[in-house]
């Protein structure tokens, strides 16, 4: 993409977030919050954390599911939207991260674990956890699942996120899928990364699910994500 074409992305994000996102004190906070607590800054924008959440309210999703909470940002998202309806499970690798995001998540008026739990750990070790838990009744399966965590995984958690669903018009939402299938070579002309695994490709020759990959402009450059509803 061209300067300018990323440049009018970004206005036209500032434009958006002017008019249609209002002042939330508790996501300006959580920003601030992880900057000064050293956290990376590679949340999602709040155009992109206001559409995943509203996608939430959409479905009527009781029960969210995200991999890879960081500061808690876009868990702030999920749980504005799930308010008075369900729940956030959040899963997240490194202590340091997971402590800023309980914070932030407090200082938002989100109550912790009530409203959102985030369960510290790998999530390829957490996961299967949460699938006993399912099988044997004492959780209730996911009805939306938000995947931001190492790209390297994103199938893995895509497999688990369709296993670990409700079933049928459950929606498994993998984020970056387009700044990794650029980055590994799967798409365009870097050279491709040896292992690397093509999430798309994978998930059209998956037949529980029906999705489509959507690319994006904006606040955080070009990249996209995957969409994908259990049948
Ligand atoms: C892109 S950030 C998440 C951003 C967050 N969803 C937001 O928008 O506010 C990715 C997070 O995933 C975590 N992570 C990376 N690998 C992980 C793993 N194997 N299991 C769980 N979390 C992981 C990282 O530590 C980081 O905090």
């Amino acid at each position: 993409m061209s300067r300018d074409q990323v440049n009018q992305g970004k206005a036209v994000d500032a434009y958006v977030k002017k008019h249609l996102l209002h002042e939330d004190r508790g996501l300006e906070n959580a920003y601030a919050n992880s900057t000064k607590q050293g956290l990376p800054m590679i949340a999602v924008s709040e155009v992109q954390g206001k559409f995943a959440s509203m996608l939430t309210t959409i479905g009527s999703a009781r029960n969210v599911l995200e991999i890879g909470t960081l500061g808690g940002f876009s868990t702030i998202w999920f749980a504005r939207a799930m308010k008075g309806r369900g729940k956030v499970t959040s899963i997240e690798v490194i202590p340091h991260h997971r402590d800023v995001a309980i914070e932030n998540l407090r200082a938002a008026g989100v109550q912790v674990p009530e409203e959102v739990d985030i369960l510290l750990g790998a999530a390829l070790n957490i996961l299967p956890k949460l699938a006993e838990e399912i099988e044997e009744g004492k959780r209730e399966p996911f009805d939306f699942v938000f995947i931001d965590a190492d790209w390297d995984n994103q199938w893995n958690y895509f497999d688990f996120g369709v296993k670990l669903s409700k079933g049928k018009g459950a929606v498994i939402y993998v984020d970056n899928a387009v700044r990794n299938m650029l980055e590994s070579g799967i798409v365009g002309d870097a050279e491709r990364v040896e292992k690397a695994v093509d999430v798309v490709a994978n998930v059209g020759a998956d037949d529980r699910v029906d999705a489509v990959v959507m690319q994006t402009v904006g606040s955080k450059n070009y990249d996209g994500f995957l969409l994908a509803v259990v049948k």
